[in-house]
């Protein structure tokens, strides 16, 4: 085949097909693929591993099954199921989207693609894997996964961050969905299958491929210059001060006001300018008497922030914000890990603890 042919993604279904049906994981979301559990399982995978989502998606499932119980859930129950997964705007706009499905479609999501696009958090990759996945139309669905196999099959060397090849793909791919609605359904998770078990992103594993006899990057040894990522980006680092501020009460958070993580629960926190110490910050929030257990370092890494923490853990009688108790910070109270991570300063303390306060 010479390099300058038209690639056509005509001829890769069938091989794929069969594959799939051969080599797919037993994952919860496929034992039946209606449209809220599609919803949701995309929803959690769109930043997330798989192996990690699977536990959250079948609590998620067994506490709110269908469309109005999501709309209808407490928030802080709602953060609490979404707590550890990270980037939460997704599971408000998720809920927003609910209350818009109650109000507007009788509480089954919408089954045109454009309605679908319309809802809050549910953008065109979203509304592809809806519509064929659970409702088998003729509809692709690009992720990371879906840009790496395509872009190697016909090494494609365009940024995968340009708006015209994502729109490209999903033409060139919509166009070759097979004809029944349970091909459609299968097609769509066979490329996301083939992304994530054979064209990995490092090391892919060509000689297994399905699609080997089709792919201009295994012919040319190309692999990992595909697909063409955009530049990374710095991240920029913060230093921050955590404070565990343990009272009679219990131990204090407060809810975000501003930043990253904005609306979440903290324990109170505060990004350090010049050469202000934890005390400076405590003064400023009215705090004078108080004794310092320990300190302790951390790091937690975001899209695009780096914060170094300083955790430290007081004891006072008076806080200027609401305290819980250990076993609520536990079962009810949502804390991003950020946060959460520095519970274990508190290790081989807690039962104690719980007597204490
Ligand atoms: N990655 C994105 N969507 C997926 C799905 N439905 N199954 C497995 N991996 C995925």
């Amino acid at each position: 085949m010479k390099k300058t042919d038209k690639f056509s993604f005509q001829r890769i279904p069938a091989p794929l097909l069969s594959w799939y049906r051969e080599n797919k994981r037993q994952l919860p979301w496929r034992q039946n693929p209606t449209a809220y559990a599609v919803w949701v399982s995309e929803i959690m995978l769109q930043q997330t591993r798989v192996e990690a989502v699977k536990e959250y998606y079948t609590r998620f499932m067994s506490v709110l099954p269908n469309v109005a119980d999501l709309a209808a859930c407490e928030e802080e129950k709602l953060l609490k199921l979404w707590e550890g997964l990270g980037y939460y705007s997704r599971v408000r706009n998720m809920q927003k989207a609910a209350k818009l499905v109650l109000s507007y479609y009788g509480g089954e999501l919408p089954t045109s693609f454009e309605e679908l696009k319309s809802l809050p958090g549910i953008g065109s990759y979203t509304a592809g894997a809806i519509s064929s996945i659970a409702y088998g139309q003729r509809v692709a669905a690009v992720d990371g996964n879906v840009f790496r196999v395509a872009a190697r099959l016909e090494e494609n060397p365009t940024r995968i961050s340009d708006p015209a090849y994502r729109k490209y793909l999903e033409t060139q791919l919509s166009a070759v969905y097979p004809q029944s609605p349970k091909d459609c359904s299968d097609f769509t998770q066979s490329l996301f299958e083939l992304g994530a078990l054979v064209c990995k992103p490092q090391s892919p594993d060509c000689k297994n491929c399905p699609l080997n006899g089709l792919c201009r990057a295994y012919q040319n040894g190309t692999q990992e210059q595909y697909p063409v990522m955009p530049p990374k980006k710095e991240k920029r680092q913060e230093n921050v001060y955590f404070f565990l501020i343990q009272t009679p009460q219990g131990f204090c958070i407060r809810r975000r006001d501003e930043g990253v993580l904005k609306g979440m629960n903290e324990f109170p926190s505060h990004v350090i300018e010049n050469d202000e110490t934890p005390e400076n910050v405590l003064n400023e929030w009215g705090m004078y008497e108080f004794t310092e257990i320990n300190r302790r370092k951390y790091r937690h890494i975001f899209t695009h922030i780096r914060w170094d923490i300083l955790c430290v853990w007081i004891k006072t009688e008076h806080a200027p914000f609401d305290a819980y108790t250990i076993d609520e910070i536990a079962e009810r109270v949502s804390l991003p890990t950020a946060f959460r991570q520095c519970l274990s300063m508190l290790e081989g303390e807690i039962e104690q603890l719980k007597f204490d306060i």
